[in-house]
């Protein structure tokens, strides 16, 4: 049965200040996805700074091969649920493929998020063609987290799930895009499935925190699928993911060593990341 955490730990709540003020003193920070409640609550309880409603939910929770079929509707039910759930994190919310084609589009979406379900921080994918859109969401008191690297909403132009930015062009419009998506306002970057060297030049060359998913160690935050982490995702593991599971007796002992290995940099090792 579901019951309200009793949670003893510093309930402060986590803003994007938070953030900013640890990639500033070199302190790292730990980010989840979570799709309900339950675990939205295991996950604050065991001290993650930030919680993603990711829409990798068409994936692990719908059984979709691509997140492309996932709705605002599926992301506001879930968002909804994992708010719930949360005292100290941040909430971040995906805005799902064609939720943000325009600027207006993206700020009547984003502000859904925000107002029904609670939304902290809204995440989308993005280069330098997202830019008006960031700027849009900006000047409107939304804050953002621009997605580069590997973006999954685009998998069928890209024409798989592949390492992004191995070739020297590719890697230096990346540096370029991450700095014009954060001087047009975006608040925090995610970087996903890029190779460590560019991780770093990417997180050194912009001001505002970046995350990073098979981003390499030197990144200012860690994100994971929670499924991954669990050990529960049908199929092949991603390289970058590791089962906590395997040195842990509960999902929240599993949760606590993801945090500690991500602060003191045990996670990700080298077999975790890209060349
Ligand atoms: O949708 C998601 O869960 C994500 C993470 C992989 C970063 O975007």
């Amino acid at each position: 049965m579901y019951t309200q955490p009793n949670n003893q730990r510093d309930t402060k709540p986590v803003t994007i200040a938070t953030l900013a003020k640890m990639k500033a003193s070199g302190e790292k920070f730990s980010c989840l996805t979570a799709y309900d409640a339950s675990y939205a609550a295991l996950l604050d309880n065991a001290g993650v700074d930030v919680v993603l409603v990711g829409d990798s939910l068409g994936m692990v929770i719908q059984g979709h091969p691509t997140t492309l079929p996932v709705t605002m509707d599926d992301m506001i039910y879930h968002g909804r649920a994992v708010a719930r759930g949360l005292k100290r994190a941040l909430l971040m919310l995906d805005m799902p493929f064609m939720s943000y084609a325009t600027p207006d589009m993206a700020l009547m979406n984003a502000a859904r998020m925000m107002q029904e379900a609670g939304a902290h921080m809204i995440k989308l994918e993005g280069n330098a063609n997202q830019l008006k859109i960031v700027e849009h969401l900006a000047g409107n008191g939304v804050p953002v987290c621009a997605h580069l690297g590997l973006r999954p909403q685009s998998v069928h132009k890209i024409g798989g799930f592949k390492v992004q930015g191995r070739e020297q062009d590719a890697a230096r419009q990346m540096v370029k895009d991450a700095t014009m998506l954060a001087n047009a306002g975006a608040d925090v970057l995610l970087l996903e499935c890029v190779p460590s060297a560019l991780g770093r030049e990417i997180t050194q060359a912009v001001g505002v925190p970046v995350i990073g998913i098979g981003a390499g160690p030197d990144t200012d935050a860690q994100v994971l699928v929670l499924y991954d982490l669990l050990d529960i995702t049908p199929g092949r593991r991603p390289k970058f993911a590791k089962n906590y599971m395997q040195d842990a007796s509960s999902p929240l002992e599993a949760v606590q060593n993801f945090i500690r290995e991500v602060q003191t940099g045990v996670y990700p090792a080298r077999e975790h990341c890209f060349d």
